[in-house]
């Protein structure tokens, strides 16, 4: 199992690509489901989640290809023409939550559908009643059999019907599996308490390239009007806000100043507001996002909760911790979103940040140093924040079990490189 090695203490410097967002591209491989004609992504990420999303949908018999030798943002070309088998198996949907996303467009293109649970993850317990209830709401019948939710219409309907879906909280992946869903449903969906993250709104813009009718994205009142038929499009994925924000918060915290190119600032306000008040320099332009920091002895400290969009992102919480941690003065970090991701908590103490946890709040007290050491990743976010916390602490800092980090960052290490950060992926078998 590969691990990084990080010599903390380099500035970093220089400009970074941030890729496409894996969040936008993960529903948008899932809505050329929709169609059976031909649909092109371009700057689509290469990381783990998305090749588990391609092994997916191929289970399917959907032919995926991403096009040879291209660098970075690829581009990938998708025909669901010959889709023969509208399922997502437990071995490909335990290691990937989103794989949920398959339920909404294939139940509403083939009338039935069959979804492994994905069960539970590190960040909490995650359940999906959400997305069974608003599907349910638009005429399916779901069981769950065998560890399966097994969907499909009533006899004698051959669509889904428009409805009238407001969920029990605000959820993404529910946003998105219902506005896939409601556009080849007859009649009109209204999604009340939708989610207004920004890769809900890049998925609404494919879907609209296809043929859907959708107003509202964006806001938490979407309206979709059921058409018949989607056709196939072309679409690129909109830049990674959490790829940018984790590396705003790298510089941030070890100093230095970087252009990151393609980063969207409008998509980041919370976070650039609190990178603001702590210090740093922060200005966005048509070209992407640049950041000037002092480093460690100039930052304050910064409190803050995390909440749905435009609030401060969950995925973001954890890096920005690892600022919090060698910042001057004391702040509180309060998670509200998922009820167990502060697991990076204890690794990050391991390297001598002071952290107390309560429950959904972290009390932190910035610290003038922290000292390399070995460290584990327990969930994707969380090894970003320990990468961050390396490349400041003193000395070496091995970050282990990396494969998390490999599911949603493309080359986040080579990236870092780029900017002047010293660290190597070590291959190998963990202890
Ligand atoms: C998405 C993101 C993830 C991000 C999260 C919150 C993707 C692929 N993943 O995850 O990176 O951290 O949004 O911004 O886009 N809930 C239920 N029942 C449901 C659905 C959700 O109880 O049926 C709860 C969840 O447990 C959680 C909250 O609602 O406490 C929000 O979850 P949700 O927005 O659905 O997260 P995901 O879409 O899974």
């Amino acid at each position: 199992m590969d691990k990084l090695l990080i010599r903390g203490g380099r500035q970093l410097r220089g400009e970074v690509l941030i890729s496409g967002a894996k969040n936008a591209a993960l529903p948008e491989l899932c809505a050329a489901l929709l169609t059976d004609q031909p649909v092109v992504l371009h700057n689509v990420p290469r990381l783990q989640d998305v090749s588990t999303m391609l092994k997916l949908v191929r289970n399917m018999g959907v032919s995926a290809e991403r096009d040879p030798n291209e660098q970075g943002g690829g581009t990938v070309r998708l025909n669901a023409g010959d889709l023969t088998r509208p399922e997502a198996p437990y071995e490909l949907v335990k290691t990937m939550r989103a794989s949920v996303l398959a339920l909404g467009p294939l139940l509403a293109r083939f009338g039935h559908a069959k979804v492994s649970l994905p069960g539970g993850c590190a960040i909490g317990s995650r359940p999906v009643d959400q997305h069974i209830k608003g599907l349910q709401a638009m005429g399916a019948e779901i069981v769950v059999e065998h560890g399966y939710m097994v969907a499909r219409l009533p006899a004698g309907r051959t669509r889904l019907k428009g409805a009238r879906i407001l969920t029990d909280m605000v959820t993404v992946t529910g946003t998105e599996n219902f506005l896939m869903a409601a556009a080849l449903a007859e009649g009109e969906t209204l999604l009340e308490n939708a989610a207004q993250e920004p890769e809900i709104v890049d998925l609404a813009e494919m879907l609209i390239r296809m043929g859907a009718k959708i107003e509202g994205h964006g806001t938490s009142h979407i309206r979709i009007q059921g058409v018949e038929k989607l056709h196939g499009c072309e679409h690129a994925v909109v830049a990674d806000r959490i790829e940018a924000g984790t590396f705003l918060c790298a510089v941030a915290a070890a100093g230095g100043e970087a252009l990151l190119r393609h980063a969207r600032g409008d998509h980041l306000d919370a976070v650039i507001d609190k990178l603001r008040d702590a210090g740093c320099d922060v200005a966005c332009a048509q070209d992407g996002i640049r950041i000037a920091s002092k480093g460690a002895e100039q930052l304050k400290a910064q409190s803050f909760s995390t909440t749905e969009y435009p609030g401060f992102p969950t995925d973001m919480q954890a890096q920005f911790m690892a600022l919090n941690v060698i910042a001057r003065g004391a702040s509180m970090v309060t998670e509200t979103i998922f009820e167990n991701r502060f697991m990076h908590v204890n690794e990050m103490v391991r390297l001598g940040a002071r952290i107390h946890v309560e429950g959904k709040v972290a009390m932190v007290e910035g610290v003038p140093q922290l000292s390399g050491a070995t460290v584990m990743a327990t969930d994707l976010r969380a090894s970003a924040s320990l990468v961050i916390a390396g490349l400041v602490a003193e000395g070496e800092t091995l970050v282990d079990r990396i494969y998390h980090l490999d599911r949603g960052y493309d080359r986040m290490e080579a990236k870092l490189r780029g900017l002047g950060a010293d660290i190597e992926r070590v291959t190998g078998a963990t202890a």
